[in-house]
């Protein structure tokens, strides 16, 4: 019997307006993922994950259906420490220091007492030494590759603790090095009660799933 799940997806049903005519991308999508769970979603390029990944955030909106984060649905994007996505286009500040992006969701969130100067400190540099960037917090994103880029889009993403984290092709732009320590920082996340899914069509990620999910003519199998 699984633990209520802190993500569920309800017959998500998404058309898109294409000049050939419609695709409906998902067609009654169904997903429950629960804490501590790390789901991996495969399909071909176009299938569909990213899309996916958009409506689980609230970044956009289903024609149909109902996303749900521990019971609730999910009226626009939740904030940082309840959802946080690694989209895959990134969306860094680029007027903010890489160590300034990453502490993003610990200075904005207001449902607890702000954190001190030095504690969000402390979980910036942890997340960046771990991302094999720690000496890049004093930089701007577009001063770093894109690679580097992509990690410091994930070390923004963790950082608050969320409780769903959301990730499209977070190893995408890395070198073979920075690869192990992606995954095990998902599974660390995964391991500490965050529902963790993340779409990619890397062989490599698969490996570290609890369950992998397949993402073929607009749902899952
Ligand atoms: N905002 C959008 N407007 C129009 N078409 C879109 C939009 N988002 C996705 N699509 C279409 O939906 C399909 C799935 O895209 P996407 O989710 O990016 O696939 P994947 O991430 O699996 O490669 C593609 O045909 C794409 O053109
Ligand atoms: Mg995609």
């Amino acid at each position: 019997m699984m633990a209520e799940p802190a993500l569920e997806a309800v017959g998500l049903r998404r058309r898109f307006a294409h000049p050939s005519g419609d695709v409906e991308v998902l067609r009654g999508l169904e997903l429950q993922v629960a804490p501590g769970e790390l789901v991996t979603v495969s399909g071909r390029s176009g299938s569909g994950k990213s899309a996916l990944l958009a409506l689980l955030c609230g970044f956009d909106s289903p024609d149909s259906g109902s996303v749900l984060l521990d019971g609730v649905p999910i009226a626009g994007a939740p904030p940082w420490h309840t959802c946080a996505v690694l989209p895959q286009a990134l969306g860094l500040a680029n007027e903010l220091t890489i160590a300034e992006n990453v502490a993003l969701p610990l200075r904005l969130r207001s449902d607890i007492p702000k954190p001190r100067a030095k504690d969000i400190h402390a979980r910036v540099s942890e997340l960046l030494e771990e991302l094999g960037i720690g000496e890049l917090g004093d930089r701007y994103p577009l001063e770093v590759s894109f690679g580097q880029q992509q990690r410091v889009a994930l070390a923004r993403a963790v950082s608050g603790r969320p409780r769903v984290l959301l990730t499209d092709e977070p190893t995408a732009h890395l070198d073979a090095g920075s690869t192990p320590r992606v995954l095990r920082l998902l599974r660390r996340c995964a391991q500490e009660g965050a529902a963790v899914i993340v779409a990619t069509h890397d062989d490599e990620v698969h490996r570290i799933a609890d369950r992998r999910v397949r993402l073929l003519d607009g749902v899952l199998s």
